[in-house]
């Protein structure tokens, strides 16, 4: 197949288009549960309707505006973690459930009535000094521990729930006050919303709680900030070349899982949910008038789906992530390999320069393990192809430069396919009907790195199948088993797309629109991935998949990194509290590019880079197509002396770092991990976002 470059997307086009990106008042969804639900319970719990089961307790609550009833269904799961679900009673239509997540049903433990009036029900929980009280009107719910309230639920009255409704007739002309409830307009595009208004949200009060992490993947301070002022996280994985930093805006992955820490007790909440979300969370401070104990709301939106959320009582913060390891599983254990030094740039040219590359780390006496191919290496941007004239024998690159020194290779594989009637994997794709559909039926076609492209519909199980399938040796010709796999572009990445990405009236299998699976997309592909490379093996060894975009539950496939950073000391800085939260929420193999993937480090940041990188769990130096070249020993012998210093610690530490990546992979621990994890009781440790710990505190 010839290369037809003319085509393709450069990056400076790329870089461009990447301005357009909404604030939270350009989201309809946040207008309306601001405009609609103010904050006063409008919900009521009928008690008479309670239904005791071994494992759940039932009951509807209605609201003043809608008698349409929600099943609200909580449940205590054995290791000391409460469910709280609400659905509609009798949607019109099913709402999404997030699949493939929890990595299996939840054993629940069998809640007992304590008193049940019409006023209120108190339950008692396995543990008999906790107990949760659910008051009829207002709703809401509190969670009790020996005679203290820990959190509470709708306890603010932010309980908000869009019922599914059918289509009014003139559903795209109505006066919507611009409230987006059949159509949302952004700039140029329009998100016709097949299903109307399906927006949902909950509060949340943590009781004698002022300290709160996590909800990743934002370029952010470890404790998360007090949102009043109206600047809200955001949960939705996009495409941000050169993310700022100190953003609450989605970028590329999306755990909702938070954690809230006082001495004497870790908890969290997991909300699942894969739509557009978004976190607001104040504070109220122990000094004010109105409190004799510090408190932090947190509200929780989302755009679509149903409320789901775990809350994970600890109670010390080893216990919230074994917690949350039970429900979606631990840090897959990656190859010894991996957690070497890894060789990356966008590109090394071809195999010449693999060869020069591999050849300068000896010639330097720098170790290192892996080398990377970024997008040129393949014919034309289709995955799984080489670019004949700059990769013409792959195998002799990886078997006799690569393997004979135990070095491997990560070759990238984007998710959008290249429309090219002659490409194999677009060919069977197509024919096989396994892309994601815009909203008419008909192939969803958007720009990537290849020009048009179609989007494989990763949510579809027969399409991951057949994607595992092809990193067969039989199917993914020039490929070995020293080959490895690097997933990007995976939010997914669409340019010239609404906030350069997919369309949310885009379909999935299941005929489900794009919106409710949006930020399952890279877990998905990564999923599928991660399959094919132990299908390879015969299920002998452990594969390793790099992923831009991520999703809670992650971690069962591999690592990820935090995207495009800059070759600047801030991005330097902020990768630590962004590579401690990612940690926290149960992804320990995550890494930030080394030196900066934008412009050219100083010397001395470079070098800085390289003694962090080394003691962070995923250690790669990538660059830019438009960077000098930064190889280890560019940059004089004192600065090349101090980076292979740097890298052979890293090396004399993996026996170490093998063990801790162990003990994540069996009992949850985060390999990296602040330093209030190992200090629970010592304030002061509780905003530490410059130092870390690798490991135990073994004082
Ligand atoms: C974007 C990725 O974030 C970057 O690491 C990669 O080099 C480019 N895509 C090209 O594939």
């Amino acid at each position: 197949m010839a290369s037809s470059s003319q085509e393709e997307v450069s990056v400076e086009e790329e870089a461009v288009s990447k301005s357009n990106f909404k604030t939270c008042n350009q989201i309809a969804f946040y207008r309306r549960q601001k405009r609609l639900c103010p904050g006063k319970s409008l919900y009521r719990a009928l008690l008479d309707t309670v239904e005791l089961s071994h494992s759940h307790v039932k009951f509807q609550i209605v609201s003043e505006e809608c008698k349409e009833p929600l099943l609200v269904e909580i449940s205590e799961i054995e290791g000391n973690i409460f469910r709280l679900k609400i659905n509609e009673k009798v949607p019109f239509k099913p709402r999404y459930e997030v699949p493939d997540v929890l990595i299996k049903e939840p054993v629940c433990l069998s809640l007992t009535v304590l008193q049940k009036d019409a006023d209120k029900l108190v339950l008692t929980c396995a543990d008999e000094d906790q107990q949760l009280h659910v008051t009829a009107n207002p709703f809401q719910i509190q969670f009790v521990c020996k005679g203290e309230i820990v959190w509470s639920t709708n306890s603010n009255g932010l309980l908000y729930f869009e019922h599914l409704q059918p289509a009014p007739q003139s559903r795209y002309q109505e006066n919507q006050d611009d409230l987006g409830l059949w159509e949302e307009k952004f700039g140029k595009f329009s998100d016709i919303k097949a299903n109307g208004p399906s927006s949902i949200g909950l509060d949340f009060s943590l009781h004698g709680f002022e300290h709160v992490y996590g909800i990743p993947q934002h370029a952010e301070t470890l404790l998360l900030k007090n949102t009043s002022d109206g600047d809200v996280y955001r949960l939705y994985n996009l495409d941000v070349f050169g993310y700022k930093v100190h953003s609450k805006m989605g970028i590329y992955g999306a755990v909702p899982l938070l954690l809230a820490h006082k001495p004497g007790r870790t908890a969290g909440i997991f909300w699942l949910n894969s739509s557009e979300t978004l976190v607001l969370s104040s504070r109220t401070p122990e000094t004010s008038k109105q409190r004799v104990l510090p408190q932090t709301d947190v509200r929780w939106m989302s755009e679509s789906g149903i409320i789901d959320t775990f809350i994970l009582m600890g109670p010390q913060p080893f216990d919230i992530f074994k917690q949350y390891a039970e429900l979606t599983g631990t840090q897959a254990l990656p190859p010894l390999f991996s957690l070497g030094y890894h060789q990356c740039r966008w590109n090394y040219e071809d195999e010449d320069d693999v060869e020069g590359v591999d050849a300068g780390f000896d010639m330097h006496d720098i170790p290192y393990d892996v080398i990377w191919l970024d997008i040129e290496h393949t014919d034309g941007k289709r995955y799984f192809t080489w670019n004949k004239e700059k990769f013409g024998n792959p195998e002799r690159m990886q078997k006799q430069i690569l393997m004979k020194k135990k070095r491997k290779l990560v070759v990238i594989l984007d998710p959008h396919i290249k429309v090219d009637p002659l490409y194999t994997i677009y060919s069977q794709a197509k024919e096989r009907g396994y892309f994601v559909k815009d909203r008419k039926g008909k192939d969803f076609e958007g720009i990537c790195w290849p020009g048009l492209s179609s989007y494989l519909d990763f949510t579809n199980p027969e399409v991951r199948e057949w994607y595992a399938d092809q990193f067969a040796f039989s199917a993914y010709k020039g490929s070995s088993e020293i080959l490895f796999a690097w997933n990007d572009m995976n939010e997914p990445s669409v340019f010239r797309g609404v906030e350069l990405t997919m369309q949310k009236d885009a379909v999935h299998y299941g005929k489900w629109e794009h919106r409710e699976v949006h930020n399952l997309y890279g877990f998905y592909q990564q999923m599928a991935t991660a399959e094919g490379l132990i299908r390879r093996s015969g299920g002998l060894e452990r594969p390793f998949v790099l992923t831009r975009s991520f999703f809670a539950g992650s971690q069962k496939y591999g690592a990820v990194w935090t995207g495009d950073n800059k070759a600047k000391w801030q991005y330097l800085k902020i990768s630590v509290p962004m590579l401690l939260t990612i940690s926290m929420a149960g992804i320990s193999f995550c890494g930030a590019d080394v030196g900066g993937f934008i412009g050219n480090p100083e010397p001395e940041l470079l070098v800085r880079w390289y003694q962090a990188g080394a003691l962070q769990p995923f250690f790669r130096g990538h660059a830019n197509m438009n960077t000098k070249r930064r190889e280890p020993w560019l940059f004089g012998e004192e600065n090349t002396r101090i980076i292979r210093n740097a890298i052979k610690e890293r090396y004399s530490l993996l026996p170490y770092l093998y063990a801790l990546f162990y003990r994540a992979h069996k009992v949850a621990e985060p390999v990296m991990r602040p330093v209030w994890v190992e200090f629970p009781k010592e304030l002061e440790t509780f905003g530490i976002e410059d130092e870390y710990m690798l490991g135990k505190f073994k004082g």
